[in-house]
């Protein structure tokens, strides 16, 4: 798909498409209202007549226009034209991709850049264009023997309407983080007996080849071995698929500036080891590799735009299997921090081995670190599926992340982290349990996470219940790759 710019003016345009905004209260948008003039009052024929409201996400397709070179018309309803928030503008952009996609276009202008968004400017519109065009033009088809039915739509044209307003940044932004969000989607719905440590470490070596700015770095269970990492391998060794330690860095700043780590939870296959998962659903473990899915999306949109800051990725990677090997309950094991710990649940092996690569992040000395992962269920149960669970031991960078998730429509939402928590990871045997009890145990995952971060400023993001739906929609979702870069763009707009 194309995004281009688009500036001809309506009186002599030729499309196969053209989308343009109407708002309640019969209001027309600028564009909308050239449109009317053009075509002897259609539009506003067509919303007496009451074919469309103009409430946020209607939409209208008008098939056929006669004396121009536009030959159809998309009407997407905007609402109110004073209090168009971004969340609505969002709607409403989705609904039209959707409907469009219904058609056999295969170019279209698309002027929604002129809307007015509450604290949005005109390059914002475009990201957001060009984000939900991407979105809904996503099929995974990897694994069926035909490919799907292909979507018509190759070429989007995103009207500038003044000169002041920097569409283009936006259609480079926005198709940077829709190539990170869908490189995240695919390896996430990537099955585990494709998806394994030795593909994603694949990936990353991929990745590095494709980009000069990035560079990848393998360590094999030996190495890890090497380092302490007792508590990821003790996971690891319930798997006949060896673990891996990816770590993709991408250097766009000064040698000596402190990078900002990214830590994501690459467990590929998560059947809970000997304190065995249930049955059904079991087969969405698959998706406990998500967080590792955002670290490659997020680098490579950082990579494209060449932004100025230094980045590491690193990739803990491991299945979680109930081999005759693998972990018991009661087992206790040495992390590379020297921590001792008690697994009371083989289950919570996504802190087993997050833990190590922690640990192993301060060798980066780094700026801050921002671990991503399926962690718990409990934070599904805390949260739902709309916001990812942040916890920090930092107010400024929990601020700065939660500001991120503002701008790009990436919700997240702050779990607190008191010392009182940690009473819960007690163990009459080691140093620490890997469980907290019954009881707020996003929390608690979190605070057995903190014990390794006490050196660096620190945030975590649960994204067990964003990164991927259920049910007929089944699919990840890319998240949070739209957050993680916009976190970056503000980095590096502040630098
Ligand atoms: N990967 C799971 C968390 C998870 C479960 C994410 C369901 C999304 C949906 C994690 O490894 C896990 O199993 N956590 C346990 C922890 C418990 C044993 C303390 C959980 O949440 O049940
Ligand atoms: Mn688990
Ligand atoms: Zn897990």
């Amino acid at each position: 798909m194309d995004y281009l710019l688009a500036n001809t003016p309506l009186d002599s345009l030729a499309t196969e498409c053209l989308i343009v905004a109407i708002h309640n209260n019969k209001q027309l948008s600028a564009s909308a209202s050239t449109l009317d003039s053009l075509t002897d009052g259609l539009i506003t024929k067509l919303i007496e007549r009451g074919d469309i409201k103009g409430e946020v996400a209607d939409t209208l397709l008008i098939n056929y226009l006669p004396k121009t070179n536009i030959q159809r018309v998309l009407l997407v309803g905007l609402g109110d034209a004073d209090q168009l928030n971004a969340k609505d503008f969002r709607k409403a952009i989705d609904a039209a991709a959707k409907t469009l996609n219904s058609t056999s276009v295969s170019n279209a202008v698309c002027c929604l850049t002129e809307s007015s968004v509450t604290n949005q400017d005109r390059l914002w519109n475009a990201r957001q264009i060009v984000e939900a065009f991407s979105a809904s033009l996503y099929q995974f088809d990897a694994c069926k023997s035909k490919p799907a039915d292909k979507i018509t739509l190759t070429q989007l044209s995103l009207c500038q309407i003044d000169t002041s307003d920097d569409v283009q940044t936006g259609i480079t932004q926005g198709t940077a983080i829709a190539q990170g969000v869908k490189l995240a989607k695919h390896v996430s719905d990537l099955p585990g007996n494709f998806c394994t440590p030795t593909y994603l470490a694949e990936q990353a070596v991929d990745m590095a080849k494709q980009h000069k700015s990035l560079s990848a770095t393998i360590l094999e269970e030996a190495d890890m071995q090497k380092l302490g990492m007792g508590s990821l391998l003790s996971v690891s060794r319930g798997s006949r698929q060896p673990a891996k330690l990816i770590t993709l860095e991408y250097n766009g700043a000064d040698k000596e500036a402190k990078p900002i780590v990214f830590v994501g939870k690459g467990l590929t296959f998560d059947a809970g080891g000997i304190s065995l998962k249930p049955g059904a659903g079991m087969d969405e473990m698959k998706y406990d590799m998500c967080g590792s899915a955002a670290v490659l999306g997020t680098l490579q949109a950082a990579a494209e735009l060449n932004l100025p800051l230094n980045i590491v990725g690193i990739i803990p990677s491991s299945e979680n299997m109930p081999d005759g090997d693998a972990n018991k309950p009661g087992d206790i094991v040495t992390s590379m921090a020297g921590l001792t710990i008690e697994i009371l649940n083989t289950d919570a092996e996504g802190r087993l081995i997050l833990c190590d690569a922690l640990t192993y992040a301060k060798k980066f000395t780094p700026d801050v670190v921002i671990d991503l992962a399926t962690l718990t269920g409990a934070c599904m149960v805390a949260l739902g599926q709309i916001n990812t669970g942040l916890m920090s031991n930092d107010d400024n960078l929990s601020a700065a992340l939660n500001s991120a998730s503002d701008t790009a429509l990436d919700k997240v939402w702050r779990l607190p982290l008191d010392d009182e928590y940690q009473e819960q990871l007690k163990s009459n045997f080691a140093d620490i349990a890997n469980i907290g009890g019954r009881f707020g145990g996003a929390i608690t995952a979190g605070c057995f996470l903190s014990r390794f971060t006490e050196d660096y400023q620190w945030a975590h993001l649960d994204i067990a219940g964003t990164a991927w739906k259920s049910g007929d929609a089944k699919g990840a979702t890319g998240r949070p790759v739209p957050l993680l870069v916009q976190y970056l763009l503000n980095r590096a707009n502040a630098a």
